[in-house]
């Protein structure tokens, strides 16, 4: 009889499916779900230079508070983002960041995110379970994160006025920096570094400030509030100007 064959039939084949399926989904569902937050958030230190879990804070990479389910490219006032990564057509979960984070490069090949990739596969899961919790709201998106001395985060409307610049001047090929105490200190001008800060965490406008880099104290940078203090601060003099 037919009908008693192929019930027979399923009987055997259906646990086996069964068993198959659990088989073969088990090692990506390990790798994927199985992740610590804990352990992430430890090792979200490797992506805390480039990365802030605050909602709208964005350094070298865009803020990373609320990546999951999100469409790559799409975090909002973030405007650096190469064309391949808007173009990925990619929608952040577990399957793809696992494949981003372990080579950015063969995911987008153009993409300006310089990070080789991570190898281990249990710390990609654990990196990935650390976004997710960040992103639901069960971890507090400070942890193991931390600061890069050098970072952006600190905040330059609250430094001391021996930092603080009130005129620079070129001459030859120095610069001389003046400060609010009084201090004028000359610079090799290509050890003079320019740069901006527009963020709440910038200098205030028409206050520049100056930070000394590098270990030997040579070099240093000026950071701007924008253009305007850039282009106003700056100029060719090489007489000390009248106090
Ligand atoms: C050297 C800086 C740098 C480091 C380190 C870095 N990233 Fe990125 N990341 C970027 C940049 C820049 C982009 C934008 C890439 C683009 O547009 O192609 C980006 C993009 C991303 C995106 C996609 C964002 C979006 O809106 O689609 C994710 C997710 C991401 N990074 C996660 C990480 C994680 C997790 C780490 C640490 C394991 C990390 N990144 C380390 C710079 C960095």
């Amino acid at each position: 009889m037919p009908g008693w064959r192929l019930s027979s039939v399923l009987v055997v084949v259906a646990p086996l499916l069964v068993i198959f399926v659990v088989l073969t989904r088990t090692p990506t569902a390990a790798q994927t779900t199985s992740g610590d937050a804990g352990r992430g958030a430890a090792l979200f230190q490797q992506c805390a230079a480039c990365h802030s879990l605050e909602p709208g804070v964005h350094l070298t990479g865009p803020s990373l508070a609320a990546i999951w389910n999100r469409p790559a490219g799409t975090v909002p006032r973030f405007g650096r983002y190469s064309d391949g990564l808007k173009r990925a057509g990619i929608t952040w979960d577990a399957a793809t960041l696992d494949r981003w984070l372990a080579r950015p490069q063969a995911v987008v090949p153009d993409t300006t995110m310089t990070f080789p990739g991570m190898e281990n596969a249990h710390q990609r899961a654990d990196v990935v379970a650390y976004l997710k919790a960040v992103a639901e709201g069960k971890a507090p998106p400070t942890a193991g994160g931390g600061m890069m001395a050098m970072g952006p985060r600190t905040d330059l409307k609250r430094v001391g006025k021996e930092r603080r610049v009130t005129a620079i001047r070129h001459c030859g090929d120095a610069y001389h920096v003046t400060t609010e105490s009084g201090r004028t200190i000359p610079y090799w001008e290509f050890n003079l570094r320019f740069k901006t800060d527009g963020s709440p965490n910038g200098p205030q406008p028409g206050n520049p400030v100056l930070a000394t880099a590098g270990m030997q104290g040579d070099r240093a940078q000026v950071v701007f509030n924008g253009l305007d203090d850039l282009k106003r601060f700056l100029v060719e003099r090489c007489e000390e100007p009248a106090r």
